[in-house]
């Protein structure tokens, strides 16, 4: 992976990395700043797209035009739908998808995109193996679960509309881009990963949980994604071909 776009929607969930990073340049783009840098010999594009999934996928394919980006990292906060998962665990992303695509009425499932072949967008192979050794290789021990990101542009705040996003596309958290980011890698055959830590059990006091451990579960997501860039630089200076 020559170039490694890193995306967070919101600046919380950057700003470590930024702070890590070497940036060389800036270039402000969609009203966006794609900071280009350095960060473990790795070269990045940090880039902070906004809240949503429109935002979150015209951010994607300008990485892809105009950074050329050979895979996208995406870095953030979720609220948790699995029951399992507590506040600071992490979300690896197995797959992705929009729980709030639905034309049930047509006779589709919620989550299927009508006449596409996939709605549930996987995640690359190597990029989850590398985020769970990152995962296993983090300072504060969290738990870390591989499963299904949900992504609809609606703060999730309440037990039917958990149960809802349970039952009918079964994410283990729910969040704003990562069903968005994950179509439009897909479209462009670019490998992705997403890494979530949850900041709110997404019912009753979501809104209070969420502004009180944004920044902590922002960090655990970071951490995760630097270590994932230190374990890549390893695994390259260790690999035959160099
Ligand atoms: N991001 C963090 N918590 C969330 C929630 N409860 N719903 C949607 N996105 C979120």
């Amino acid at each position: 992976m020559r170039t490694i776009g890193i995306i967070g929607a919101m600046d919380e969930e950057i700003v470590l990395l930024k702070e890590k990073a070497e940036i060389t340049s800036v270039e402000h783009l969609l009203g966006l700043d794609f900071y280009r840098g350095k960060l473990y010999q790795k070269d990045i594009v940090l880039v902070r797209c906004g809240i949503g999934k429109v935002n979150a996928a015209a951010c994607v394919q300008v990485l892809v035009d105009r950074f050329s980006v050979d895979c996208i990292i995406n870095t953030g906060v979720a609220g948790a739908i699995y029951h399992r998962l507590q506040i600071g665990d992490i979300v690896i992303s197995h797959d992705a998808v929009q729980h709030d695509m639905d034309t049930s009425v047509l006779g589709d499932p919620v989550g299927i995109i009508p006449r596409m072949e996939e709605s549930y967008f996987h995640a690359d192979k190597r990029l989850m193996a590398l985020a769970k050794k990152a995962g296993e290789q983090m300072e504060t021990k969290h738990n870390i679960f591989l499963g299904r990101i949900a992504s609809g542009d609606q703060f999730i705040s309440t037990k039917p509309q958990k149960q809802r996003i349970w039952n009918t596309v079964g994410g283990y958290c729910a969040e704003m881009e990562g069903g968005a980011i994950a179509h439009v890698c897909y479209l462009n055959q670019i490998p992705f990963v997403i890494i979530r830590s949850i900041s709110d059990k997404a019912e009753g006091e979501a809104g209070m949980d969420f502004a009180e451990f944004v920044h902590i579960a922002a960090k655990n997501s970071g951490e995760l994604v630097e270590n994932m860039l230190r374990l890549m630089t390893e695994e390259e200076k260790n690999s035959p071909q160099n």
